[in-house]
Formats: C-alpha cells, sequence, structure tokens
C-alpha cells in the first residue's frame, strides 16, 4: 500500500534525468579542442545542453564521455554534471547504458539529448516530458525538413510513433519521410533501460541504436508518440559549417528578441549577441556592435556603431562610442559617455561623466561628472601588478595627461593638459605634471634663415 501510494505521488511529480551524450570523436570539426567545447553566442555547447536540461528542471544530469575528451570531461565536471565514460563507443543505444550504473538509484523520467545539438528551447523540452505525462511510454523530438539526408525518420500511424528507421537501414518509401528524429526522446528511467537492454546491433552501421528502444517499447505495448520542433533548433553541429549556421540561427534568435523587447537594433544582420546579453527597452545598437558574454545595456542608451562590448554593464542614458572598447569590469554608469577609441576595462565611471576622446582607462573608480580629457591613460600597469586610480567627482582630466597608479585625484580638481601625474592630487588643486615652457623670441626667424643660406650654399656647388 506504501509502494502504491508513493508511486501515485511520483506520478504527479516525477524527477527528471537528463543524459547528455558526449562520447563521439568529432573528427569532422578537424580541432584539437572537442566539438561539443566550440561555442555558439559565446558558451560552449555542451554548456547550452547542460542549461537546457537545468532550465527544463532536471534534477540530476550525466555527461556521457569517452576517455580521449579529457577536456569535455573537465568542462562536464567544471559544470556540476555527473559523469558516465563509454569506451569504446558502440552508438547512442549502448553509450546511455553507460549511464545506468550511475542512475541506478532513480526510477524518474530520463531525457536523452545530444551534445552538439546546442539551440533546442526548454519549452520544446518540456512538451517531450509533457508526451510523458500524457501517459506515453516513449516520447520523441522531431522536425519537418525539405533535407532529411542522414537523419533517422519517424515513422508514424494515426499519429503515433511505431519506430525510428535509420536512413542507412531505411526502406526507399520509408526514406521519403520528411519527419525526422532530432535524437531528443524521453522515458521512463525503468522503461528506457529494459527497452536498452533488447537493442541489438545488427543493422547497417553495426552499432546499438537508441532509436530502436521506440519500436521495443511499442511493441511491449506502450505508445510512442513525435513532438515537433523548428529545424533550426534542433541543428546538430558536426563541422564549422554546421558551426557557422547554428551561430547564424541563434543570432537571428536574439536580434529578433531585443527587437521585440522594445531595442532599435539600425542594422539588425551586422550586430552580434552573446548566450547573456541583456539590453532594456528605448536603447539604440548602432550597426556593427559586437557584444561578448556578460554586457548589460540600460534604458535609452545609445551604442554607436563598431563598438566590443564585454563583462560591461552600461547604465541608464549612457553613450557609447562609435569605435570604443569595453572590456570585463568596465561599469558605466548612468548619463555617462565614452566616446570614440575609447577603451575602459575594470572601472567604474560615473553618473554623468565623460571620456570622449582616445583613452585608455583602466583598473579606476571614477566620480560624476567628471571629464577625462582627450588621450588620457591610466597607467595602471607596472609590469608585474595592476594599480588603482581614484578619481573625485567634479575632477577635470587635461588632455593627454598621464596617470601613475597608484593615484588618488582629488573632488574637483584641475590637471594641466600633458602632465605625468605620479602624485595624489588633493580636492580642487590645479596639478601640473610637465616640464616648464621656455619661449625663444625670434628663434625660429633666425633658424629658418640659417637653413636656408646653407641650402643656397649646398646647390650652388
Ligand atoms: C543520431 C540518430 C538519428 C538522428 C540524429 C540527429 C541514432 C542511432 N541515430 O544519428 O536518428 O536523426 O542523431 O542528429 O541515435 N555518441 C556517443 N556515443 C556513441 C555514439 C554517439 O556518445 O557511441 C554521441 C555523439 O557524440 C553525439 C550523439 O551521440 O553527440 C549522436 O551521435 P551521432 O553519431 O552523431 O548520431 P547520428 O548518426 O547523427
Ligand atoms: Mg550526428
Amino acid at each position: 500500500m506504501r509502494k502504491h501510494n508513493k508511486g501515485q505521488k511520483m506520478t504527479k511529480n516525477r524527477q527528471r534525468a537528463a543524459v547528455i551524450l558526449a562520447a563521439g570523436k568529432s573528427t569532422r570539426m578537424k580541432s584539437a579542442k572537442s566539438k561539443v567545447l566550440h561555442e555558439v553566442g559565446g558558451l560552449p555547447m555542451l554548456a547550452w545542453v547542460a542549461k537546457l536540461a537545468r532550465d527544463a528542471g532536471a534534477d540530476r544530469i550525466v555527461a556521457v564521455v569517452g576517455e580521449i575528451n579529457a577536456d569535455v570531461r573537465a568542462s562536464a565536471e567544471a559544470l556540476g554534471l555527473e559523469i558516465a565514460v563509454q569506451e569504446p563507443q558502440l552508438g547512442t543505444g549502448h553509450a546511455v547504458q553507460c549511464a545506468q550504473d550511475c542512475l541506478a538509484d532513480f526510477d524518474g523520467d530520463i531525457v536523452v539529448l545530444y551534445a552538439d545539438t546546442p539551440l533546442i528551447q526548454s519549452a520544446t523540452l518540456k512538451r517531450v516530458y509533457d508526451g510523458l505525462d500524457a501517459g506515453c511510454g516513449v516520447s520523441v523530438m522531431g522536425f519537418e525538413t525539405d533535407a532529411p539526408a542522414a537523419y533517422g525518420r519517424l515513422i508514424e500511424v494515426g499519429g503515433n510513433l511505431e519506430k525510428i528507421v535509420e536512413a542507412k537501414d531505411a526502406s526507399p518509401d520509408e526514406l521519403a519521410v520528411t519527419l525526422c528524429n532530432s535524437g531528443v526522446m524521453a522515458a521512463r528511467a525503468g522503461t528506457m533501460f529494459k527497452a536498452l537492454d533488447a537493442v541489438d546491433n545488427k543493422n547497417a552501421s553495426k552499432e546499438y541504436y537508441l532509436t530502436d528502444i521506440v519500436e521495443i517499447i511499442k511493441n511491449s505495448g506502450e505508445t510512442a508518440k513525435a513532438v515537433r520542433a523548428d529545424e533550426g533548433e534542433v541543428l546538430g553541429v558536426n563541422s564549422r559549417a554546421d558551426l557557422a549556421k547554428a551561430e547564424g540561427f541563434f543570432q537571428d534568435q536574439q536580434r529578433q528578441h531585443f527587437m521585440e523587447m522594445g531595442v532599435t537594433l539600425k542594422d539588425p544582420d551586422s550586430i552580434w549577441f552573446s548566450w547573456d546579453t541583456e539590453i532594456e527597452r528605448d536603447a539604440v545598437i548602432g550597426p556593427h556592435v559586437v557584444f561578448g558574454p556578460g554586457a548589460s545595456v540600460g534604458e535609452g542608451a545609445v551604442i554607436h556603431p563598431f563598438c566590443h562590448i564585454e563583462g560591461a554593464t552600461i547604465g541608464k542614458d549612457a553613450q557609447i562610442g562609435p569605435f570604443a572598447r569595453l572590456r570585463p569590469g568596465a561599469h558605466l554608469c548612468e548619463k555617462s559617455k565614452a566616446g570614440n577609441f575609447v577603451e575602459i576595462k575594470k572601472s567604474v565611471i560615473g553618473k554623468g561623466s565623460k571620456i570622449n576622446h582616445l583613452s585608455y582607462i583602466g583598473d579606476a573608480e571614477v566620480g560624476e561628472g567628471v571629464n577625462v580629457g582627450a588621450g588620457t591613460i591610466t597607467c595602471n600597469y607596472d609590469g608585474y601588478a595592476k594599480h588603482k586610480t581614484t578619481i573625485g567627482d567634479g575632477a577635470f582630466i587635461g588632455t593627454n595627461s598621464s596617470l601613475v597608479a597608484p593615484l588618488t585625484i582629488g573632488a574637483g580638481a584641475y590637471l594641466g593638459s600633458g602632465g605625468v601625474i605620479t602624485e595624489d592630487v588633493p580636492d580642487d588643486a590645479l596639478a601640473l605634471g610637465r616640464a616648464k615652457q621656455a619661449n625663444k623670441e625670434g628663434w625660429a626667424k633666425r633658424y629658418r634663415a640659417a637653413q636656408e643660406k646653407r641650402k643656397a650654399k649646398r646647390e650652388n656647388s
């Protein structure tokens, strides 16, 4: 009786596990790095898939890795995934079986994901789980395509899935089917592992196919169903060309997303985003702006063309560029400005402060209402360590100042142009850090006369 009650509870709220297959050799990528660690939108594909599993409510995630993919194993561990090793690689069904020991105590739903298929939406994956909740024995994510090529074909009869046939093993009639297998499939743990035990390798590839479990489960009296995903979403990456395709698909999604959120993109196709870019409404992004990971842009901010922004926060109504580079730790407050050819790293730029031209500001804390003149450089690095520059509110930094850190410029201080400032400047003081100018009356006229005379002598000799 107790057992039965427990079973009912699990039906309503079953645990979810994801098994991510990542043991393939990925030879077509021609890379020293494993395929699944290549990035789309600045995030490795393996991390995309782990994020998908988490977003879809997976309580446990097991990555299946091969012995040669040491980099994949390290990344999977860093992502907090459990590890199962598949050696040798005998096919996708065998790969899932390799996760069985890890999941020995697990009796919820298992979804299988491929680490080289990074762009599946969690809402689509939830529909696969919904298939199980609706009573299916196995639920598969399929997609319609005009180019089914080598994908497995989903054979449906009366809305139910009969089986999946791999292209290599398919009859001409089956090859004509355009509903294909994405690779994502879910079943209860017991159902999946029991069916896998019955899978053999009597097929064209002599592999243990995961896809065979559909027919096995169906023949055991349960139903199998397919949910439809968009073709772009389930794009599997096997080569650099596929990687570029996936990147293009992701970028288009991001562009649509931000425009729908009320962001103006002046030339959407030339603007590049990362997986975690955040932009508030009424921001205006000019052509050829690239957002690396960790960038956020506040409401009404304007990013002029050709800026590179990574790990940086841009406040409300700030103005950036053209041609500005904001590096990790740059934090520009409301209404601040970073103009053309300005690079900012690990620095806070206070409200309304302006760094309009040709500057490098690193490891600095700039107060509010500060004017940093053209060509100002924070000399933050001595070859061994980085040092901090602090600039108080309302200070005026003359053009072409070299601020040799560690350094504190007081509030309201005024720095004359061209200074090499090595000592702290008190509030409201004038600091001049340059050689005193000497004017020599009539010198230029005398110089020209002497040179002209010499030139004439040379030409006459
Ligand atoms: C698989 C499906 C096919 C589907 C297609 C979608 C099978 C038998 N076929 O074919 O129906 O249309 O994906 O892209 O499942 N892997 C391992 N260990 C192995 C073999 C593969 O971990 O022994 C991993 C790979 O690293 C990869 C994934 O499983 O992440 C898929 O393997 P792959 O060989 O690319 O399968 P396909 O032939 O593309
Ligand atoms: Mg494949």
